[in-house]
């Protein structure tokens, strides 16, 4: 049974049952980042946020040359200013046919792509998501983001404290879109769970099949630690009393024990990556089955080929080239090698023609983990084979200085490519 002959009810408990998710997060989760997350065993990934209004000028390009779809903004589109810039920029040749806001690979992410809009007000919203829901397998809304401009926009973390018009966004798209309609969302109190709890239950009865709840209230540094014990509180009350609808729990899960814990604790649906995900792509290799066989991460166990096996149904056999079997990065079955997963990641932009700043950003997070709380953050004082460091990766100026000094040396065919070599 496909996706799309499921109501939204079914459709989400598809989607989000047993799920480990990688999350929305501006520059960081596009296309290369969002298929190496289901490489090693995403069940779903978020798109960044698009703000509703972003959207609106895209057109929507079927890139047969990558084998993509391209929501494409005409040039003409941004200030002259800004136009100039992005003409100077030869790191983006196919500029000509617009900036890409987004990519979406529709053999690779195909019933596992959430679109995340940035909206403040309904009509906006439905607007957005009409323009983007067919090549997705859902929308989500961001009620979390405290920074200024989406707060000051009545977006983001400004919807928690005004419910009537969150429920509006909610009962908006839920009655006009026939695919699951979610919210990501923050703790509202500390350490009182009611807050949260009415909220939710609110954004239940608007019609919200899914909710995700980030483990922090708005005003609580990203190096803090995520406030577990009211996370916890809150979503046992949700699943004791909301049956059916999923809850995903976020925030500070680093280790596969975070997670098993975090799943026996709260009986949640799934689970959701933004930091931990570009430290150790390995934790996406969790899920309560696998766990029960690895007695100790750190000292391995299942065996390679095992692990192999398990994965069999992630279909991303682009990654099997000639010289890269995409497994043996792991340093255990369940921890990645950082150096391995740079490198993946690497490819997979030049796959994708990611432009090479955005690429710069994402491998500089990788490497030091600066808005992480770092006594959390296990693995990071690891070795880089390479012996790369930041300054080195800023001194790139395109895809191919990433290429040489993480020594990537192999490539991902392009659809067309990979059809006649299958042939
Ligand atoms: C984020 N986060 C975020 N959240 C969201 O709803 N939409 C977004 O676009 C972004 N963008 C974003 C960018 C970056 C670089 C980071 C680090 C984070 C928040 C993110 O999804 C998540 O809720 C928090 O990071 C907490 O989860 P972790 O990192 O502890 O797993």
């Amino acid at each position: 049974m496909t996706l799309s002959s499921l109501s939204p009810t079914e459709a989400a408990q598809s989607l989000f049952t047993n799920s480990t998710i990688l999350a929305p997060m501006v520059r960081a989760s596009t296309t290369p980042l969002r298929t190496l997350a289901l490489h090693h065993g995403a069940t779903l990934t978020y798109t960044e946020e698009l703000i509703d209004r972003s959207i609106f000028p895209a057109e929507r390009i079927v890139n047969s040359e990558l084998g993509t779809i391209d929501y494409r903004v005409p040039i003409a589109h941004y200030p002259a200013k800004v136009q100039r810039r992005m003409m100077a920029d030869g790191d983006n040749p196919d500029l000509c046919a617009g900036a890409v806001l987004l990519r979406i690979d529709p053999v690779l992410e195909r019933d596992r792509l959430i679109y995340q809009v940035g909206t403040g007000e309904a009509g906006l919203a439905m607007q957005a998501v009409e323009r983007v829901v067919r090549d997705v397998a859902g929308v989500d809304v961001n009620m979390g983001c405290p920074k200024k401009f989406s707060v000051g926009g009545g977006m983001g973390s400004a919807l928690l404290s005004d419910p009537k018009r969150a429920c509006d966004i909610i009962s908006t798209l839920r009655r006009n879109i026939s695919k699951p309609v979610s919210a990501k969302i923050r703790l509202l109190h500390p350490t009182d769970p009611r807050p949260t709890l009415d909220f939710v239950r609110s954004l239940i009865n608007a019609g919200a099949n899914a909710i995700t709840i980030h483990g922090r209230i708005v005003g609580d540094e990203s190096q803090t630690n995520a406030r577990w014990d009211t996370l916890v509180e809150v979503v046992k009350h949700l699943k004791a009393t909301e049956s059916g609808v999923p809850i995903i729990v976020n925030g500070d899960l680093y280790t596969h024990a975070d997670i098993r814990e975090m799943r026996r604790r709260t009986g949640c649906d799934g689970v959701m990556l933004a930091r931990p995900a570009l430290y150790n792509m390995g934790l996406f290799r969790n899920n309560e089955e696998k766990a029960e066989g690895v007695k100790n991460e750190d000292e391995g166990g299942p065996n390679h080929h095992e692990e192999e096996e398990e994965k069999e149904e992630i279909p991303l056999s682009h990654f099997q080239t000639s010289n890269h079997s995409g497994y043996y990065g792991y340093t255990s079955p369940l921890l990645m090698s950082r150096t391995t997963m740079i490198q993946e990641y690497i490819a997979n932009c030049v796959r994708y023609r990611t432009h090479s700043k955005n690429a710069k950003y994402v491998v500089c997070e990788m490497i030091n983990a600066r808005r992480a709380p770092t006594s959390r953050v296990p693995f990071l004082d690891m070795k880089l084979d390479g012996g790369q460091t930041i300054a080195s990766v800023c001194q790139c100026r395109s895809l191919e200085d990433l290429v040489k000094l993480w020594d990537v040396r192999w490539t991902i065919p392009l659809p067309s490519a990979a059809a006649s070599t299958d042939g």
